[in-house]
C-alpha cells in the first residue's frame, strides 16, 4: 500500500516487485524537465548518495522524465504519470510543473530516509512498482506566512519552500509588512527597514498577557535575500505573492516616515513599531504623498517579485483617525464619497488601476468589498465565505481561507498543555474536513474560486519551532483538501488520511519539522504561564 498525501487521483497496477535505485540508475530527462532533473539529483542524491548521471531514455534502470502532451490535455499542465516497473521509471508530466508534482510522489514512494540531507548507511532503494495518474483540484494552494509578527530568517523561509514542494502546495503568499515590523528592504525609503524592521520588545503571549520579552527583536530581507527566494521559489514550481499591508496594519511604515499618518489627528512622530498586538487606529493619511510614496515601493516589488497577483492587504483598516482628520475628510468631500468605506475603497482602487495598467492583479482581504469592490480585484475571504460568495457572485475571482477553519495559529486542541492557546479549537480532522467550494455558489460561481490557502500569523510563534508546531500535521490535511478531489467533508475518509499519517510523521522526522505529535506536546513544545487567547463552545463553521 502506498501512504501518498496529499492522496493521488489515481493509482493502479501496484505489484510486489520493486524498481530498485542504485549506482547504475540514470536520469534521462527530455526537454523542458530541467528543473525537476536538477532537483531529484540534489534531493534525492544527497538522500540516497547515488550519482543518477545521465541517461537515454531506452535503457534499462532509468528514471526517464519527459513533458507529455497528452497528459497535458488529459490532466492539465500541473498533472502528472508515474509508471514504476522492475525495469525503468517514466514520470511524464503535463508540464514541467506537473512534472515537478510527480517527483514529489516519487520521493513519497522512497520511504521517509529519502527525505534526509545525507545517506545512512546501507538502505535500499526501492520504488514499488505502480501507476499513478494524478492532478490537483485546485491552482491556488497556499500557504500564508507572517513574517512581520515574528521575523523568519531567510534561511527558515526557503525551508518552508521545500517543506511546501513536498505537500505539492505552490502560492506563498510573503506577509512582510504590519504594525510589528517592515521586512523588505526598499532602496528608495531606507528608513523603511533602518527604522521599520525592528523593535525594542515584544510582547510575550496575548495582548492580555503582562508578559514582555525586553529582548530587541527584528530583521529584513535584502532585495537580494528576496531574488533568491523567489528563485529558489520558482525552482519548485512556487509562485510567491507578496503582501504589502495598506491603509491600516501600517504603524511600522508610519514610525519610519511618520508624515504617511494622519498628522492632523496625532503626533506620528511619536510612534515607534509596534511592540504588542492587535487592531490599533494608526493608520495611512489618503493623501497624494501616500500614494506616490506606495507607488514607489510598489515600483520595486514589481521588479523583485514576477508574481501575477500582488496582494495590498486592506484588512482591519480602523476609521477613527479618518473621522477625525480635516484632511481625510476633505478628501471624502472632493472624491465626492459618501462615507471612509468609500475612502478605503477609493485607496485601494487606485492600486487596482495602478497594479493593472503595469500587468498585474490586486489582491486583498475581504474588508475590500466594503465601501465597493475595486473593478479588478480577487478576494482573500478570511472572515469567513460570506466575502468570498459575494466577490464570486460578483463575478471576482477568489482564495478561500476562513479564519474558522484554516488559521493555523488557532489552536489544535482542547487541552490546558497547547502552547500559547488562540481562538477555536482546530484539530486535525477539522482542516480535513474543510470544504473550500460553499454549496451555495452556483457552478458558473464556483469557478471564480481559485483555490484556498492556510494562513499563519505569528504573534504567538516567536521562532521556527512554534511555527513548525502550528503549521504541522495540518498543513498535511490542508494540502490534501487543496490538491485531491476529495468527497464532501462528512464523507472523507479521515481514519484513512491518519492511516497515511502515520508514515507521513516519518517524512516530517527526517526532514526535521517540529510537528504537533497526535498524543500532544513534547514537555518542551509547551508554554507554560504564557497566556492565550482561548475561545470556547462550538465552532462557529458547525
Ligand atoms: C487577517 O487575518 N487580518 C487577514
Amino acid at each position: 500500500m502506498t501512504e501518498l498525501i496529499p492522496a493521488p487521483g489515481h493509482v493502479t497496477g501496484q505489484g510486489s516487485r520493486f524498481f530498485e535505485l542504485g549506482p547504475a540508475t540514470r536520469v534521462a530527462a527530455g526537454e523542458g524537465t530541467e528543473r525537476t532533473e536538477r532537483w531529484l539529483r540534489a534531493s534525492l542524491g544527497a538522500a540516497t548518495g547515488l550519482a543518477l548521471t545521465p541517461g537515454q531514455a531506452d535503457e534499462a534502470d532509468v528514471i526517464r522524465l519527459s513533458i507529455d502532451p497528452v497528459v497535458a490535455k488529459d490532466l492539465g499542465e500541473e498533472g502528472y504519470r508515474l509508471a514504476v516497473t522492475p525495469e525503468a521509471v517514466h514520470l511524464a508530466g503535463g508540464g514541467p510543473a506537473g512534472l515537478f508534482w510527480g517527483a514529489q510522489t516519487l520521493r513519497q514512494l522512497l520511504g521517509p530516509d529519502a527525505y534526509r540531507r545525507a545517506p545512512l548507511p546501507d538502505r535500499q532503494w526501492r520504488l514499488p512498482e505502480i501507476q499513478v495518474q494524478d492532478a490537483p483540484r485546485f491552482r491556488w494552494r497556499g500557504l500564508m506566512l507572517d513574517v512581520s509578527r515574528h521575523f523568519m530568517p531567510k534561511d527558515g523561509v526557503l525551508r518552508y519552500l521545500d517543506l511546501m514542494a513536498a505537500h505539492k502546495l505552490n502560492i506563498f503568499h510573503f506577509h512582510l509588512t504590519d504594525d510589528q515590523g517592515w521586512r523588505v528592504e526598499i532602496r528608495k525609503y531606507p528608513r523603511l527597514t533602518e527604522v521599520g524592521s525592528w523593535r525594542a520588545r515584544t510582547k510575550f503571549g496575548h495582548r492580555a498577557s503582562p508578559l514582555w520579552d525586553d529582548k530587541p527583536h527584528g530583521g529584513y530581507y535584502t532585495q537580494d535575500d528576496i531574488r533568491e527566494i523567489v528563485a529558489y521559489a520558482a525552482e519548485r514550481h512556487i509562485t510567491v505573492v507578496p503582501e504589502i499591508d495598506v491603509p491600516g496594519h501600517s504603524q511600522a511604515a508610519i514610525a519610519a516616515y511618520p508624515e504617511l499618518g494622519n498628522t492632523d489627528v496625532i503626533d506620528t512622530s511619536a510612534l515607534t513599531v509596534w511592540d504588542t498586538w492587535g487592531i490599533n487606529p494608526n493608520v495611512l493619511a489618503p493623501t497624494d504623498n501616500t500614494l506616490r510614496f506606495y507607488e514607489g515601493v510598489f515600483e520595486e516589488l514589481l521588479e523583485l517579485f514576477p508574481s501575477e497577483f500582488i496582494h495590498v492587504g486592506g484588512d482591519e483598516c480602523l476609521k477613527d483617525q479618518w473621522r477625525q482628520s480635516p484632511t481625510a475628510q476633505e478628501r471624502i468631500r472632493e472624491l465626492g464619497l459618501k462615507d471612509e468605506d468609500e475612502l478605503q475603497a477609493w485607496f485601494i482602487g487606485h492600486f487596482d488601476k495602478w497594479l493593472a495598467a503595469r500587468g498585474r492583479r490586486l489582491i486583498g482581504w475581504d474588508e475590500i468589498l466594503e465601501g465597493g469592490l475595486a473593478k479588478g480585484a480577487t478576494v482573500s475571504s478570511w472572515r469567513g465565505y460570506a466575502g468570498g460568495i459575494a466577490a464570486a457572485r460578483a463575478g471576482h475571482d477568489v482564495v478561500m481561507c476562513p479564519e474558522q477553519q484554516v488559521y493555523l495559529d488557532h489552536r489544535q486542541d482542547a487541552g490546558a498543555d497547547e502552547p500559547v492557546p488562540i481562538g477555536y479549537v482546530r484539530t486535525l480532522e477539522d482542516v480535513y474536513r474543510f470544504e473550500p467550494v460553499p454549496a451555495e455558489l452556483t457552478p458558473d460561481e464556483a469557478r471564480h474560486v481559485l483555490g484556498t490557502q492556510a494562513n499563519v500569523w505569528t504573534e504567538v510563534m516567536e521562532d521556527h519551532a512554534r511555527v513548525d508546531y502550528q503549521t504541522f500535521p495540518r498543513l498535511a490535511a490542508f494540502a490534501e483538501v487543496a490538491w485531491s478531489s476529495l468527497p464532501a467533508p462528512a464523507e472523507r475518509d479521515f481514519v484513512d488520511f491518519e492511516r497515511r499519517m502515520a508514515a507521513h510523521y516519518g517524512r516530517l522526522d527526517a526532514l526535521g519539522v517540529a510537528y504537533r505529535p497526535p498524543t500532544g506536546p513534547r514537555p518542551w513544545q509547551r508554554r507554560p504561564g504564557v497566556l492565550g487567547r482561548p475561545i470556547d463552545g462550538p465552532p462557529p463553521n458547525k
